[in-house]
């Protein structure tokens, strides 16, 4: 063997690591991918495959060395040299004054104190260790001298650099800051767990918690968490600037996630404005927070400032009014959704929570009222995060008297009285009343004019309660054979309202086939899965040749096409659609199969509802052809190759060189050879030059 082949895969792999830890760092800690997922795994694959054949060559800080350590039996515990401290608290804009005024006195200075003011992030506070540009040990907290060895788990979290970028940083640097659990990763955890009969997390704080602290790894790698870094600890071999704010921007510049919401600003009045600034973000942000923190700029003012036992003097958290509340559980009532699905929802006594009175709070489902065992008389912790339905967190169990009621679901349901079931595995129990039971009527009709759905201008749903109440309408089809004497009887509307309502009744029959999709109701199909659904359907690989003809004789005719393909399709051919996985699958045939639906909805379509040809929106989970790959071949004669390659790909489709199994189509021009030839062979279907135009166009 020569010296190169030795080299060559040191340098190779070297290559690749910068490549993957720069793509790492543009992805997961500046938000701001450069390259498709796609090329990203193809890259890590390569250094997989180097890496194993080379074993020699793989070291710790190595982007494929985040996950696989060995389980712990429990966590060693680390000692901080610089403590991890806490931080002192102001709840009200009075006592901001009184820590600015503490400062100007201590200081014996009037000049306006310049802080950085930063979210106050709720999660875990954690500290990070890096000697020579690597990670070499992760702590938690602790007690603030003696915390635990996470190392392991804090390798998985992604937007943590495992090396630091440049070539500037100190030779020992400890980074604090916090980790969180995003808000949806937070709420798609517990709906999987809640779906499974498992046990859900509080809040994302416990949810980051409870996280880090699993002794496997591999299981804290499956948990959507992210840090934010606002704080140093110990730092040797480099000089660093002379401000709070310059030294998160250098962090930042090694690599490691620094909170973009993060300010200087100027005095008490500047705090104050931030305070006010996050709060009104506060529902918008991606993560928890539960107030802010101002720190005072200049290092050599913290050095004046020093600290009191156990937090600086020269930063104090600003905290947001408490989102969780002592509440008495005072009754519970069963309400039955658009899909039948029957919700305990507590009613409380009013509570006033995070800004507002709370006074009904939900259950999920008989599940959860068995697992954290509310009973009717009970006091009980409830929650409001952000925008979310107020719901029970837990039971405050001491305080529950003796008359307290279990809660049991009802055999009938408390609006149409059909029987209520239960199935052994479901955690929801639902009315069987189907399209009988009035409550799932109504709301179908509500969720069918709803704005997302058809868009049916003025029919709120206190009118859709009203022309159900008057029986003017059963069933959405109903809507499209009103009357404006009808409309104009009812109470609170005049003859211009009722003209108005049928004129917007008519206007909505021009829609578009994703809302359409939507505004059926079925079941987990919301706006995104009804718009995948039919750009997926609409694409090229579902007309057959036979359907050109057709879609020069009559426009109409092909966009029926596309929902009958939705309607005929077999699950296999629905779970090709992005965003369909088996359940859904399954939930749209059953709604599809079901002799009813179809006669609403053959009555919906000679009612005159049509739609356009689905346009191709910017937005890149709707584009029309994404996920279609396609092969050109042949001399094309009325258009470049290289322009239908491009607007091929602004529809979203891929468009490879070769043909292969994973081939969608091929476009075959004028002598077109050998991958013709594979085509036919694999099966793949063949169009000429003219559909090709046909489609793009
Ligand atoms: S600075 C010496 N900054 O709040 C200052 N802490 O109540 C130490 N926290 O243990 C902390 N966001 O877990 C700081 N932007 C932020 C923070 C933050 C959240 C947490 C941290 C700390 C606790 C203190």
């Amino acid at each position: 063997m020569n010296i190169k082949n030795k080299i060559m895969p040191k340098q190779k792999i070297e290559k690749l690591r910068k490549q993957i830890q720069s793509h790492n760092h543009l992805y997961y800690v500046l938000d701001d991918p450069e390259v498709s997922d796609s090329e990203y795994d193809r890259l890590m694959r390569e250094l997989q495959t180097l890496e194993a054949e080379n074993s020699e060559l793989i070291t710790e800080d190595s982007p494929t060395q985040r996950v696989g350590a060995i389980p712990l039996s429990e966590f060693d515990q680390v000692t901080h040299e610089v403590p991890m401290l806490s931080l002192g608290n102001v709840f009200s804009e009075e006592e901001l004054h009184a820590f600015d005024k503490r400062l100007h006195d201590r200081l014996d200075n009037d000049d306006e104190i310049e802080y950085v003011a930063e979210p106050k992030l709720d999660g875990l506070a954690v500290s990070l260790l890096y000697k020579q540009g690597k990670l070499v040990q992760a702590a938690t907290r602790g007690d603030g001298t003696t915390g635990e060895n996470i190392t392991q788990n804090v390798r998985t979290i992604q937007s943590i650099p495992l090396k630091l970028m440049g070539d500037d940083y100190p030779d020992i640097l400890e980074v604090r800051g916090e980790v969180i659990m995003p808000k949806d990763g937070f709420e798609a955890f517990n709906a999987k767990a809640r779906a499974a009969g498992e046990k859900t997390f509080v809040n994302p704080r416990n949810a980051a918690a409870g996280s880090l602290r699993q002794l496997d790894s591999r299981i804290t790698a499956q948990r959507p968490l992210d840090m934010y870094c606002y704080a140093m600890g110990k730092v040797e071999g480099a000089t660093l600037p002379n401000t709070h704010f310059e030294t998160l921007q250098q962090l930042g510049r090694w690599g490691l996630r620094i909170n973009p919401e993060i300010k200087v600003v100027q005095g008490v009045k500047g705090c104050a404005d931030y305070y006010q600034e996050i709060g009104e973000k506060r529902q918008s942000l991606s993560y928890e927070i539960d107030g802010v923190v101002y720190k005072t700029n200049h290092f050599d003012l913290q050095e004046k400032l020093g600290f009191v036992s156990r937090a600086p003097r020269w930063a104090t958290a600003h905290k947001f009014p408490a989102q969780e509340e002592m509440s008495k559980v005072l009754d519970v009532e069963f309400q039955v959704g658009r899909t039948g699905a029957i919700t305990p929802v507590a009613r409380l006594e009013p509570t006033f929570v995070g800004g507002v009175t709370v006074s009904n709070a939900t259950l999920h489902n008989m599940d959860e009222v068995e697992r954290k065992d509310v009973r009717i008389g009970d006091t009980v912790i409830i929650r409001r995060a952000g925008d979310v339905i107020p719901e029970v967190a837990r039971v405050v169990v001491e305080r529950r008297p003796d008359d307290a009621l279990k809660i049991i679901l009802p055999k009938e349901c408390p609006v149409c009285g059909s029987e209520v079931a239960r199935l052994d595995d479901e955690a929801i129990a639902r009315c069987t009343g189907g399209l009988f039971c009035n409550a799932q009527r109504k709301e179908a009709i509500k969720h069918f004019a709803s704005r997302k759905a058809m868009d049916i201008d003025g029919l709120g749903d206190k009118l859709v309660d009203q022309l159900f109440d008057a029986k003017l309408i059963e069933h959405v089809d109903d809507l499209f054979l009103l009357k404006v004497e009808e409309v104009a009887k009812l109470e609170r509307m005049g003859e211009k309202s009722a003209e108005n309502l049928i004129n917007a009744l008519k206007a909505s029959k021009h829609t578009e086939l994703h809302r359409f999709i939507y505004a059926l109701g079925i079941r987990e199909v919301g706006e995104a899965t009804a718009k995948s659904l039919a750009s997926h359907f609409s694409s090229v690989r579902y007309y057959r040749k036979n359907y050109y003809n057709q879609l020069t004789r009559s426009r109409f005719l092909p966009r029926i096409r596309e929902l009958q393909k939705i309607m005929q399709a077999s699950e296999t051919k629905l779970q090709e659609v992005d965003d369909v996985g088996p359940i859904v699958a399954a939930h749209l045939q059953s709604f599809f199969k079901q002799e009813h639906n179809r006669v609403v909805i053959k009555k919906l379509l000679a009612a005159g509802i049509t739609w356009q040809k689905p346009k191709v929106p910017a937005k890149k989970e709707a584009l029309p052809l994404l996920g279609n790959i396609y092969v050109l071949t042949g001399k094309l004669s009325q258009i470049p190759r290289n322009k239908a390659k491009a607007q091929l790909e602004a529809l979203g489709a891929k468009v490879t060189g070769s043909v292969s199994k994973k081939t969608t189509a091929i476009f075959a021009g004028e002598k077109a050879g050998s991958k013709l030839d594979k085509a036919e062979k694999l099966g793949i279907e063949v169009f000429n030059e003219d559909e090709l135009l046909a489609l793009i166009n």
